[in-house]
């Protein structure tokens, strides 16, 4: 069985997050996604909420899980029995980073390859921080984060 890691902070999980998770379940048998409890960060949502976001944007895709994962992305990968990740990739800007990021874990874990969609055209501007800055301006949220998402971002946003 072909099983995939996708990794991320997913603070919050955007419609170009969900297009490439549906195109990644379409490639391989599983997919697992792997929300990063980043202890160096501090994002807008608990771990608990990206994962329990996630869980219900997913929620009708048969083949994908959400867990979350403390510490290195490769040890994450050998727990889960794989060797592969699969990342986005909206523009030239990802480039220098995702590349130094798949070519880290391969200096570590020779067998670990990560595999590149290219975001749709559609979502090729959108970031989890674009998306909370129009959230706190009031902007419609509906063209960039799944259905799901939109009341608790805008909840989390009246909090602030
Ligand atoms: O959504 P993001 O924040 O761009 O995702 C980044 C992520 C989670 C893929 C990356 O930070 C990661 O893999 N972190 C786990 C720690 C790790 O393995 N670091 C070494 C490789 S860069």
């Amino acid at each position: 069985m072909s099983v995939a890691v996708y990794p991320g902070s997913f603070d919050p999980v955007t419609l170009g997050h969900y297009d490439i998770i549906k195109r990644a379940s379409a490639i391989f048998d599983h997919v697992v996604i792997g929300v990063l409890n980043n202890t160096s960060k501090i994002p807008l949502f608990s771990l608990e909420e990206r994962v329990n976001m996630l869980k219900d944007a997913v929620s009708s895709i048969d083949n994908v899980s959400v867990e979350s994962f403390d510490g290195l992305l490769i040890d994450f990968l050998k727990e889960k029995n794989t060797n592969v990740i699969i990342r986005g990739l909206r523009a030239l800007t990802d480039f220098d980073l995702e590349m130094q990021m798949a070519q880290s874990n391969r200096m570590v874990a020779k067998d670990v390859d990560t595999v590149f969609l290219s975001t749709s055209l559609e979502y090729s501007y959108l970031s989890s921080s674009i998306v909370k800055e129009y959230a706190r301006y009031g902007v419609d949220l509906k063209n960039f984060v799944p259905e799901c998402v939109t009341s608790k971002l805008i909840d989390k946003m009246n909090k602030l």
